[in-house]
């Protein structure tokens, strides 16, 4: 090779490792029959590794949704289990509850009340915690914004419980 291929090959390279180490992208997958476009770039869990969340007991979790809907959103229900061998255990306490409330414009960041204007772009943000009690497995996050029977946008991640920090 010569010397100019070495520099943009060591280059090339870096750009690659530097990417993959900060980029935090969630390796978010779609639900099943849903199709959502550009699905990464639209949901962020935190903490996350590159190939799935890693959710450490007593700590918090954040995730963020964006999305664009393209009909008025009448309301708002979040919808969470986890799989876990296959089997979903609805996640007590957020699975039902409405999430209009935790609604954002993504422009103005000002909050919103459901019914939600088509074609506006907005964030839904939601913490929970990661309680001392579960049990260390792994499983799979399944995340729908239900408005009815229609999904705003739904994402897979899989993901495990991990010991973390004792109190
Ligand atoms: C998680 O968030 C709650 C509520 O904001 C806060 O009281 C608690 O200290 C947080 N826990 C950790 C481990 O950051």
């Amino acid at each position: 090779m010569s010397n100019m291929y070495k520099v943009c090959f060591v280059a090339v390279v870096f750009a690659i490792v530097l990417s993959a180490v900060y980029s935090h992208a969630t390796p978010s997958e779609q639900c099943p029959g849903e199709s959502f476009d550009n699905l990464q770039e639209r949901i962020q869990v935190t903490p996350c590794g590159k190939t799935r969340c890693k959710l450490p007991k007593n700590s918090n979790i954040t995730v963020v949704f964006k999305f664009t809907p393209i009909k008025v959103v009448k309301s708002i229900t979040n919808e969470v289990h986890a799989n876990v061998a296959g089997v979903p255990l609805p996640f007590i306490g957020v699975d039902g509850t409405d999430a209009c409330g935790n609604v954002k414009r993504a422009d103005t960041q000002e909050a919103v009340a459901c019914p939600l204007p088509a074609g506006q772009d907005y964030i839904y943000t939601n913490v929970f915690p990661v309680q001392p009690f579960y049990p260390a497995i792994n499983l799979r996050v399944h995340w729908n914004l239900r408005d009815g029977k229609k999904s705003l946008i739904c994402f897979e991640v899989p993901a495990i419980i991990t010991a973390g920090k004792k109190n």
